[in-house]
């Protein structure tokens, strides 16, 4: 596939208005995206877990314009709220989308949105949010397209989302994914994600990700800044190329379910992330003393309770502990005695890994 797969040749079918609705989940990052080369390419291949409940839900309802305009035409809102803050973002998307969606400028679009985690919790919904909106605008070139094929679908919503913002390539499908050119993985690509190929151990069926808030502010370096900070870092080709090593050692440990290999991938790849930030020129760290406190009791409690417990991290301040289905009630137990303390007015999310976006 190159992105001229992307370009459609004409429709089949004129349609003047309608509306559709998808939700689409966040996810969670095993090997971690950071570094991008122009228009979107990720710098090294990455690999996720797709979660379940945290989600964004967006409708679109579309109209055929009498004459197509100048500029694109759409309004947003956001949970039930006119939301102009956010139309910017709308528009440098579409704007980079427009050349792979040729009937952008012919409609105008009522993009309804909303999440389901709270609000302003430093959950990033970018991920979320912009594969619910490529999946819509998908669903509305199906609907000129009727014989798109399903995989032909998910393919160019990925493709689509990742020009949104990177991680949400990710997000179309469940419950692995993996973004990114990769040797050892057949069909992996640097445009869209890709349903993980290989076998999976079952001890990672329903595996459990609790996310513990711990600052909801605004962070103070974005994603987009910090991506642009691997340009010229002096760690960045060891990096990449670590990247492609854990990537490779993973499928290993999902074939044969060792945790304690999956455990020292997972953990490595998000002190590196963070270390990355703290070894760039500006340098800059998004952990708070709270995200430290809990990577330190939950590295005592699984030495201490000889469970399967760990840590990741994005990029942010917020903790996602992960373990498997079976030490669920231990795990939950600890982290209300433990680690529900050092989270912002207490709240934390319970998530797992879910099956991707669907249609509503
Ligand atoms: C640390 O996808 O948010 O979560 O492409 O600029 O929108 P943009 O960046 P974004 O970066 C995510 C980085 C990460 C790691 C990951 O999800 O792989």
């Amino acid at each position: 596939m190159t992105e001229k797969d992307f370009i459609p040749s004409g429709y089949s079918q004129k349609v003047t208005s309608g509306e559709i609705a998808w939700r689409a989940p966040s996810n969670i990052a095993l090997v971690k995206y950071w570094g991008k080369k122009k228009n979107q390419i990720p710098a090294n291949p990455s690999i996720s877990f797709t979660l379940d409940n945290a989600a964004t839900t967006t409708s679109v309802v579309y109209t055929k314009l009498a004459q197509s305009k100048g500029h694109f035409s759409f309004e947003l809102v956001f949970e039930g709220k006119p939301k102009k803050d956010f139309e910017p973002k709308i528009k440098t998307f579409f704007s980079r989308v427009e050349k792979y969606l040729p009937f952008l400028r012919d409609y105008h679009f009522t993009i309804e949105t909303s999440n389901s985690f709270p609000h302003s919790s430093g959950i990033a919904s970018s991920a979320s949010g912009m594969s619910a909106l490529a999946l819509c605008l998908m669903e509305v070139e199906r609907e000129l397209n009727p014989k798109m094929k399903i995989d032909f679908f998910n393919q160019k919503a990925s493709f689509l989302a990742r020009l949104g913002s990177g991680s949400a390539c990710r997000s179309i499908e469940g419950p692995i994914v993996q973004w990114g050119n990769h040797d050892d993985t057949e069909g992996s690509s640097d445009l869209f994600g890709i349903k993980y190929p290989y076998k999976v151990h079952k001890v990672f069926e329903n595996y459990q990700d609790t996310i513990l808030l711990v600052d909801k502010g605004q962070k103070q370096v974005s994603s987009t800044v910090g991506h642009d900070l691997m340009h010229n870092h002096p760690f960045a080709g060891q990096r990449f190329e670590q990247a492609h090593k854990n990537l490779s050692e993973l499928q290993q440990v999902f074939a044969d379910g060792n945790l304690e290999r999956f455990i020292a991938i997972v953990e490595s790849e998000a002190l590196t992330l963070h270390a990355m930030m703290m070894t760039s020129h500006p340098y800059f760290i998004l952990m708070k003393p709270n995200t430290l406190e809990i990577i330190n009791k939950i590295w005592a409690f699984r030495e201490a309770n000889k469970t399967h417990v760990c840590f990741t991290l994005d990029a942010g301040a917020n903790v996602h502990v992960l373990y498997p289905e079976s030490e669920r009630d231990i795990t939950l137990q600890f982290i209300k005695n433990e680690l529900v303390a050092y989270c912002e007015n207490q709240q934390y999310l319970c998530d797992k890994i879910g099956f991707g976006a669907k249609k509503m």
